[in-house]
């Protein structure tokens, strides 16, 4: 048997005014694999991993976070708990530095009584620590957040759920805004969340992507459950409707390979799923 899932709902249902956003929607997810909610705009998708992170409460169904019925009264609970939801706009603060936005709320302080103070220079250092584990290199910690590229920005996001002990990590659209080669940089992250055994929720339109990194897969459509497969009950085909840009997939996929190359002396597990995700990849540009 499978262990126990880290996050579950059970018959949720979400009504707004009189508008069913949610009906009868069930899902589990695991600590260590990376479950995509996938379905058209206003298939609930939003809804749901709102519910998951204590913004919305369902009008009925039952919510368990490691096992125990849980209700969620606000997005700061659920993150105590070790839910972490990433925003499509990151709640990033553009002008500031890297060290800064990663301590946002949650400031290393040093020194005592009236000489308390910002300890920077741990900031600093573990902020360059931190993103190296993940395989981001920085420079230079003091960097503006606002220069750094979007794929960069979505992966300092990702890091500071992992350094502040996230269990399950929730990514909305993560991938959306970005083109195919920063795509792969954020996928490689996804893939690290779920190397260290996260519980990774990963929003996205994009069945490629999905099929990318994805252990397990919820389609929405219209408020409803349309189904809910693992990864070998379901083929690339029979989720991957339309098709384009096979050359796009096919230079996304060689990046990642090296990629993952460039890793392998690091992490075997995390050059081991890279190169899952590249593989996947170039079979999907090479079938379509
Ligand atoms: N606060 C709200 N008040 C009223 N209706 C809402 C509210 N939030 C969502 N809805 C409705 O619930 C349904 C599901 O919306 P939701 O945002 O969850 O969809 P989604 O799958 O995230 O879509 P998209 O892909 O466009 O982001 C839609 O019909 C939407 O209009
Ligand atoms: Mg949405």
């Amino acid at each position: 048997m499978m262990a126990e899932p880290i996050l579950e709902v059970q018959n949720i249902t979400k009504m707004f005014g009189s508008v069913i956003a949610l009906s009868d929607v069930s899902a589990k997810v695991y600590s260590g694999e990376v479950t995509c909610l996938l379905g058209d705009n206003g298939a609930g998708k939003s809804t749901l991993i709102k519910i998951l992170s204590g913004v919305h409460q369902q009008t009925d169904g039952d919510y368990f976070f490691e096992g125990q019925s849980t209700t969620l009264s606000s997005p700061r609970q659920a993150l105590n708990m070790g839910i972490a939801t990433v925003y499509q706009d990151l709640s990033l603060i553009p002008l500031m530095p890297v060290w800064r936005n990663f301590f946002l709320g949650s400031e290393p302080e040093k020194g005592w009584g009236p000489f308390r103070r910002y300890d920077i220079d741990f900031a600093k250092q573990t902020v360059q620590e931190e993103l190296g584990k993940m395989g981001i290199d920085i420079r230079d910690p003091d960097q503006p957040v606002g220069t750094m590229s979007g794929g960069e920005r979505q992966s300092i996001a990702i890091a500071r759920a992992v350094y502040f002990g996230a269990k399950a990590l929730i990514l909305d659209e993560p991938t959306a805004a970005l083109g195919v080669k920063q795509a792969g940089t954020v996928l490689r992250y996804i893939a690290q969340a779920k190397a260290r055994n996260l519980g990774v929720i990963f929003i996205t339109h994009n069945p490629h992507h999905a099929y990318a990194v994805g252990d397990r897969f919820i389609i929405l459509k219209r408020g409803k459950t349309l189904g809910i497969w693992s990864r070998d009950e379901i083929t690339r085909e029979e989720m991957i409707r339309s098709m384009s840009g096979a050359d796009e997939l096919e230079a996304l996929s060689h990046e990642l390979d090296v990629l993952a190359s460039v890793d392998a002396g690091q992490d075997e597990r995390v050059a081991a799923l890279e190169h899952q995700v590249a593989k996947s990849l170039e079979e999907d540009a090479g079938n379509n």
